[in-house]
């Protein structure tokens, strides 16, 4: 409501200054209030009950008096538009046919006009020179990755050509064709586009008989009756799934606070139950108790297995694993920082290692995100896991080969 006055208040004195301003011609000049103007009145004093602010409100009632009252006799400015001012607006053609003009042209003359007026730009058989569009071939691309639209492949009627290059084209200096240049022009473009060939002419008669080959991939908005249905149906809110699986854990996903908690997400009723005794326990036990608590990802662990290929060139993990050109990363959660026994640490981490920090989920993850960044000093040469999926894919797998 609050966000809704705010707005509403600037633009309903607005509204109100409109109309009094309005209310005051009225008074000098004939003036009637146009009709949009005449709705809006009467909706105002209907929402101005809702907003204290619009003490405006009477002076609009009043000004709508007014306006009804002066009336008739229009709006004493303008002239009604010639026939022929009408006539040079209404141009569009209908794909039926419908206000295609008198005049025709041929494929030959359609050929010379192009290479003046247009192949500069559009090249000389509509291929295009540089970024300018392209408007020949292309067939049979529109389902490829990047479509080539021509007004052959892609335009669903020959009435867009003519009436677009009629009005829109040579760029520039539109609106300059003759209707039979146009003819000829249209004419042309559907040579080049392989529809017809070099003796067609073209013309107010046969015009129609054309049909561009994209014509029925073209069909009336139907959203309402095949996409409405579906999103206007009650929302599920109880029991909509069948199983309940989980992908991936929050925690791994850095998406939760740092409490040094590895949690599993409820898989079941029964987990429900289980998730408590986790959090009490020790930070070293969590990790086992996420297991328990039916958090084994496979899935996760596979792609995990993936990542530590790129560990595998210095560490070891696992039954028998030992330090290498890196120390040895069993048991890393809740393991004290540069612990691994007789591999030689740099100082960074023998400092960690004094303070008695332990590598928890959230840490391990922004070390491995970023080594030099995260432990400023650290001898690992590794530029860093970009993404958290790895990171949290790595560390599922780093867990599980440690068991
Ligand atoms: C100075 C460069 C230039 C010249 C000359 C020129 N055009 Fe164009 N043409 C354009 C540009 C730019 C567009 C795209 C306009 C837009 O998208 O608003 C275009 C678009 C078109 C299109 C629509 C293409 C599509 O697929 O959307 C057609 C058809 C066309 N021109 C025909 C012609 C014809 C016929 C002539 C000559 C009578 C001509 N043009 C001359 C630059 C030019
Ligand atoms: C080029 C060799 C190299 C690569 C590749 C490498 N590391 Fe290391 N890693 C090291 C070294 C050396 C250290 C010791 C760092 C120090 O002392 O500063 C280390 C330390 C660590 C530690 C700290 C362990 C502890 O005992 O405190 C972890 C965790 C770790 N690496 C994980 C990884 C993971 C996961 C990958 C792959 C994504 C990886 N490393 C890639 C060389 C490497």
């Amino acid at each position: 409501m609050l966000k809704f006055l705010k707005i509403f208040v600037p633009a309903s004195t607005g509204v109100a200054s409109i109309l009094a301003l309005a209310y005051v011609a009225a008074d000098q000049f004939v003036i009637d209030v146009p009709a949009p103007v005449r709705e809006m009145v009467a909706v105002q004093p209907a929402m101005a009950q809702e907003a204290p602010a619009a003490e405006a409100a009477p002076v609009v009632v009043a000004s709508a008096g007014a306006g009804a009252a002066s009336l008739a006799g229009g709006y004493g400015l303008g002239r009604p538009a010639l026939a022929e001012e009408v006539a040079a607006w209404d141009t569009d053609i209908r794909p039926d046919g419908l206000g295609l003009p008198e005049g025709s042209g041929d494929v030959l003359t359609g050929e010379e006009l192009f290479v003046e007026k247009c192949s500069m730009c559009h090249g000389e058989f509509g291929e295009a020179v540089g970024r300018w569009p392209v408007l020949a071939n292309g067939f049979g691309t529109l389902t490829h990755k990047d479509p080539v639209k021509t007004i052959g492949s892609y335009w669903p009627y020959l009435s867009t050509v003519y009436d677009y290059v009629q009005r829109a084209m040579p760029f520039g200096e539109a609106a300059s064709l003759s209707n039979d240049e146009t003819y000829a022009i249209v004419a042309y473009l559907m040579y080049v586009n392989d529809l017809v060939d070099d003796e067609f002419v073209l013309s107010k008669e046969n015009f129609t008989e054309v049909r561009l080959v994209n014509e029925d991939n073209f069909f009336m908005d139907d959203r309402m009756e095949t996409e409405f249905p579906l999103f206007t149906q009650e929302a599920c809110m109880t029991n909509c799934k069948d199983t309940v699986e989980i992908t991936m854990h929050a925690s791994m996903l850095d998406v939760t606070p740092d409490s040094g908690v590895v949690r599993a997400q409820p898989a079941a009723e029964g987990a429900v139950e289980a998730a408590p005794a986790a959090e009490e326990a020790a930070p070293a036990e969590e990790a086992a108790a996420t297991e328990e608590t039916g958090g084994v990802d496979m899935a996760l662990i596979e792609d995990g297995e993936g990542v530590f290929k790129k560990c595998r060139a210095c560490h070891q993990v696992g039954e028998g694993a030992v330090n290498r050109s890196g120390p040895q990363l069993n048991g890393l959660i809740g393991r004290t920082i540069g612990s691994a026994e007789g591999f030689g640490y740099s100082n960074v981490f023998n400092d960690a290692n004094a303070a008695g920090e332990v590598w928890t989920v959230e840490t391990l993850s922004a070390f491995l995100e970023n080594p030099k960044g995260a432990m400023s000093g650290t001898k690992m040469s590794f530029a860093g896991l970009r993404s958290a999926d790895d990171r949290a894919a790595l560390l599922a797998y780093l867990q599980h080969a440690s068991n």
